[in-house]
C-alpha cells in the first residue's frame, strides 16, 4: 500500500449522515474558523489531543483550515449536530498509515455522537478507497476515547510516549489499529439460503454497472438506483456510503455459491416511522425467486434495525413481477399514482403498497434471515432489537 493515500475530493461533496438523527459530517470551509476555534479553545478537549495548543484562537483554526484540512491526503469533516458546528472527525494520511482523530464540543459529550461520526468516516474511508489499515490512539487517561475506538473494532497495538501541546508535558498514548479484514467482518450483512448481502464498496462499482446494463430492463421500483454507467454506479456507491446505516441502507446481493453479483436491495427513510423498500435484479437472475428472498430478508432487517412501524414500496404498473414480490412479502395495495422512476426519466404510473410491522412478523413463517449489523442499534432505532 502506498504510504500516502489521496482522498477523492468528491467524498465529502455532500453531507455524510450518521446513525444518529441530526448528526452529520460536512466538508469544512474557512467560514468555520470561529466555531472551530471556540470548540477547541477548551482545555478539557485539547488536553486529550496531541497537536492542539492551548489557548487556541481563530487564527490557529484559519491556518489549519487552509493547510492540513485542505490537503488531499486528509479526509477532514466538520461534525454538525442539528445544524450547529460541534467538532471534527478526520483521517489523516499525510504520513504513514491513515490516522483517525476526532473531538467534540463538551456540551454534546456522552450521547453516542462521536461513536456514530467516527463509524461514518471510517466506513467512508474503507468503502471508497483501498486503505488496508487505519491507526488511531488515545491517551491512557482518556477512557471515553478508548471506548469509542473499541466499539469500532480497533485493537491495542502498544503504548508509546508522546507529548500533548495543550498539557505541555509528555503523555502515554495507547496506539490502536483497525485493519480492513476486521472492518469488513463487522459490516452489516444479511444472509439468506442462497444470498449474502452487504453494502456496496467502490470496488463493486464496475460490476454493478455491468449487471444493470446487461440488456434487460432493470426490475424497477421507484427506489431503484440509476447505475447503468460506471460513473453512475460510483456515485451510487458513494451515496450509499454516506447514508448512515441503519436509517438508510443499500446492499449488493451476491450468490453464496460462486459470489456472483445478482442485484441490489435497500431502504430509505420515508417519513416518521416509515421506510421505503427498493430492489432490482440483473436480467439473467430473474424468475427464480431471488427478489422475494432478498426483499423478505431486507424487510426483516429494516424493521429490526430502524424500528419503523411500516414499510412502503411501489412498482411500475407494467411490472407484474415486482408486484408479485411485494405481495409475496405481505404488502397490501395502498393506491395508484405517478412517480418519477429513477430509471425511466419521466413520470410513470405506479401501484403503491404498504406493509405493517405486525403483519410482516405474523406472516414470517418463511424462516428468519441471519442479520449481522456490526453495531448496536443506534439511538435512531425506535424499538431497539439486539442483533447477534
Ligand atoms: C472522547 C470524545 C470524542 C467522546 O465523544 P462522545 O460523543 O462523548 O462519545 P460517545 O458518547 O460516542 O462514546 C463515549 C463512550 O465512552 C464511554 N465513557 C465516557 N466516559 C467514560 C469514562 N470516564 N470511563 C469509561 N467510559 C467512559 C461512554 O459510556 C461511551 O461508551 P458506550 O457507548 O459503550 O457507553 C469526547 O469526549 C471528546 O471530544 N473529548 C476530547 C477530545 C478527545 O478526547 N478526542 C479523542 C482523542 S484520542
Amino acid at each position: 500500500m502506498s504510504a500516502r493515500i489521496a482522498f477523492d475530493d468528491g467524498l465529502l461533496a455532500e453531507d455524510c449522515l450518521t446513525a444518529v438523527p441530526g448528526v452529520r459530517l460536512r466538508r469544512l470551509t474557512p467560514a468555520d474558523a470561529a466555531a472551530l476555534a471556540a470548540g477547541l479553545n477548551d482545555l478539557e478537549v485539547s488536553k486529550n489531543l496531541v497537536a492542539v495548543p492551548h489557548p487556541y484562537g481563530p487564527e490557529d483554526a484559519a491556518v489549519f483550515l487552509k493547510g492540513p484540512a485542505a490537503s488531499p491526503h486528509m479526509l477532514c469533516a466538520g461534525l454538525w449536530v442539528d445544524d450547529s458546528f460541534a467538532g471534527c472527525v478526520a483521517i489523516d494520511a499525510t504520513a504513514g498509515f491513515p490516522e483517525l482523530g476526532y473531538w467534540l464540543v463538551r456540551a454534546h459529550w456522552g450521547r453516542g455522537i462521536v461513536s456514530a461520526a467516527t463509524r461514518a468516516i471510517v466506513d467512508l474511508a474503507f468503502g471508497a478507497t483501498r486503505i488496508e489499515k487505519i491507526v488511531s490512539g488515545h491517551f491512557v487517561d482518556n477512557a471515553a476515547s478508548a471506548a469509542v475506538l473499541r466499539k469500532l473494532g480497533f485493537k491495542p497495538a502498544g503504548v508509546v510516549e508522546t507529548r500533548s501541546r495543550a498539557r505541555a508535558e509528555p503523555v502515554r498514548l495507547v496506539a490502536m489499529n483497525l485493519d480492513r479484514e476486521t472492518w469488513e467482518a463487522d459490516r452489516p450483512t444479511i444472509e439468506t439460503s442462497r444470498l449474502v448481502m452487504r453494502p456496496p464498496l467502490m470496488t463493486d462499482a464496475e460490476e454493478i454497472a455491468a449487471l444493470a446494463n446487461d440488456g434487460g430492463l432493470p426490475l424497477t421500483t421507484a427506489a431503484t438506483p440509476r447505475v447503468r454507467r460506471p460513473e453512475e454506479a460510483r456515485a451510487f456507491v458513494l451515496e450509499a456510503l454516506r447514508r448512515g446505516f441503519p436509517r438508510e441502507a443499500s446492499f449488493c446481493m451476491r450468490l453464496k455459491e460462486g459470489g456472483a453479483l445478482v442485484g441490489g436491495v435497500g431502504w430509505r427513510e420515508a417519513g416518521a416511522d416509515e421506510v421505503e423498500l427498493g430492489y432490482w435484479l440483473g436480467a439473467d437472475h430473474r424468475g427464480v425467486g431471488l427478489a422475494t428472498e432478498a426483499a423478505r430478508a431486507a424487510l426483516e432487517a429494516a424493521f429490526e434495525t430502524t424500528g419503523a412501524a411500516t414499510v412502503k414500496a411501489c412498482c411500475r404498473l407494467i411490472n407484474s413481477a415486482s408486484r408479485g414480490v411485494l405481495e409475496r412479502c405481505g404488502f397490501q395495495w395502498a393506491g395508484a399514482g405517478h412517480m418519477r422512476a429513477q430509471t425511466s426519466g419521466g413520470p410513470a404510473p405506479v401501484d403503491r403498497f404498504r406493509l405493517e410491522r405486525e403483519v410482516f412478523f405474523s406472516l414470517k413463517a418463511w424462516g428468519a434471515a441471519a442479520i449481522r449489523t456490526g453495531q448496536a442499534p443506534g439511538p435512531s432505532a425506535r424499538r431497539p432489537v439486539a442483533l447477534g
